[in-house]
């Protein structure tokens, strides 16, 4: 089973989208197996969006990511890191296809909602970035393979 990183962005959070992300999730059968609200300080802010350190655009997803409560998650299931990026839709609310939750909840690039790890690499690294391994809860949903 594959985890992946997931987390509701201040917009997401301010518009009270938390129960709406999460609800999408499980009905597609991913497991919550993290999950907390938390105030993202400008370090923490910086490391995760690394990748992006020299685009023009950077600054103002810090202080975006920075401004306001999020809720992070780690979400289990199979091709959870995949799966969870089809859901969410394309980084462009614009080009993103309604039924995806960027599609259908958002307007502007800069306020999109989620995040959402692009990659198993990614994954591994923002849930440790995010998550003690203390907090991650291993459990089983019914003990029967089949359901998701
Ligand atoms: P990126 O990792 O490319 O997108 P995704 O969130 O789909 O993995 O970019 C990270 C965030 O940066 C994206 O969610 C919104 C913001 N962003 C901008 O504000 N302007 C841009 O031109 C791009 C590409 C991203
Ligand atoms: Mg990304």
């Amino acid at each position: 089973m594959e985890r992946t990183f997931v987390m509701v962005k201040p917009d997401g959070v301010q518009r009270g989208l938390v129960g709406e992300v999460i609800s999408r999730l499980e009905r597609k059968g991913l497991k919550i197996v993290g999950l907390k609200m938390m105030w993202i300080q400008e370090e923490l802010a910086m490391e995760h969006y690394a990748e992006h350190a020299e685009k023009p655009f950077f600054q103002s997803l810090v202080d975006y990511i920075t401004s306001g409560p999020v809720v992070a998650m780690v979400v289990e299931g199979k091709d959870a890191v995949k799966v969870v990026r089809t859901l969410v839709g394309a980084t462009n609310p614009v080009e993103a296809s309604p039924g995806t939750i960027r599609g259908d909840f958002g307007l502007d690039i800069g306020r999109n909602v989620v995040h959402a790890s692009d990659s198993l690499k990614s994954a591994e690294r923002e849930i440790s970035l995010f998550f003690d391994a203390e907090e991650l809860i291993d459990y089983s949903k019914s003990g029967e393979e089949w359901l998701y």
